[in-house]
């Protein structure tokens, strides 16, 4: 399975902050924001991947990441997203690189705290379609901010509903997603959703009305540091207590 990390965007929820450098290249304690994600996917085994950013700090990642070993990357690719077409429309640039292999999504603003290698392996075992990665949260203003979906008696997912009004369940889709093949196939036949971005939760509901989404929910803290400065600075005070991607 290969890895894909999502650290394009225009990050304006943390302006101004984010007018002098990417999102993914603020600090979330000791180190830039996008170190969290990769090294959540290379301890969970995933150790070819691809960094999708954009805008105009892009040769910055370079700098930061090198060829990645580092970071325990075996091998690193880069994509550019020239404009913030959304979360798909940066997938999208993954698919040579994919080259029909399984992939791991995780968007670069999120971070947990522990491991998230039993869900490899639990991808590894499914036969086919997508995996989401759910967070439990009672809040329900928290979830209006987030993806959250509606499940059934069975604890089947029935819709995935983006910035709900009123959240069907005390559950968030977090930013780390499982993808067979077919997603570079769903993702040419979206419609740019009302914030005229190609949204993942589009991609996730395919999935889901092909019946072949399968989830997990995660243990432990999850956060969202591009949210809003007061996560951004949640996720800064829980990673300085207690660190991050633990066993
Ligand atoms: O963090 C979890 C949430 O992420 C999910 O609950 C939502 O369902 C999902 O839509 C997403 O919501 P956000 O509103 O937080 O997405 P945002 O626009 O902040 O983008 C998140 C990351 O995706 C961003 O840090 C980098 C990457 N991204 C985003 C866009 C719009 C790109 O690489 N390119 C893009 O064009």
């Amino acid at each position: 399975m290969k890895g894909v990390i999502l650290a394009g965007g225009s990050g304006t929820r943390l302006h101004p902050l984010t007018r002098i450098t990417n999102k993914h290249l603020l600090p979330i304690y000791d180190r830039p924001m996008v170190t969290y994600s990769i090294e959540c996917l290379v301890r969970a085994g995933i150790t070819e991947l691809m960094v999708v950013t954009g805008g105009t700090h892009a040769g910055e990642f370079l700098r930061l990441l090198g060829n990645g070993h580092e970071y325990g990357i075996e091998r690193l690719s880069y994509a550019y997203q020239e404009r913030a077409g959304g979360i798909a429309d940066a997938l999208g640039l993954a698919e040579r690189f994919a080259a029909g292999e399984r992939v791991c999504v995780m968007l670069a603003d999120n971070v947990v705290e522990r491991s998230v290698r039993s869900s490899v392996e639990n991808f590894e075992r499914q036969e086919r379609g997508a995996r989401i990665l759910l967070a439990r949260e009672e809040d329900p203003e928290h979830l209006r901010h987030l993806g959250v979906p509606e499940l059934d008696g069975d604890g089947r997912v029935l819709r995935i509903v983006e910035k709900p009004e009123t959240p069907p369940s005390p559950f968030a889709v977090t930013g780390i997603y499982f993808y067979d093949a077919d997603v570079f196939e769903i993702i040419p036949g979206l419609v740019p959703s009302g914030r005229g971005e190609l949204e993942i939760t589009d991609v996730n509901n395919h999935y889901v009305e092909q019946g072949t989404m399968e989830y997990d929910v995660l243990e432990g803290f999850w956060g969202d540091a591009g949210e809003s400065i007061d996560a951004y600075y949640a996720v800064n005070d829980f990673v300085r207590a207690n660190g991050a991607n633990t066993e």
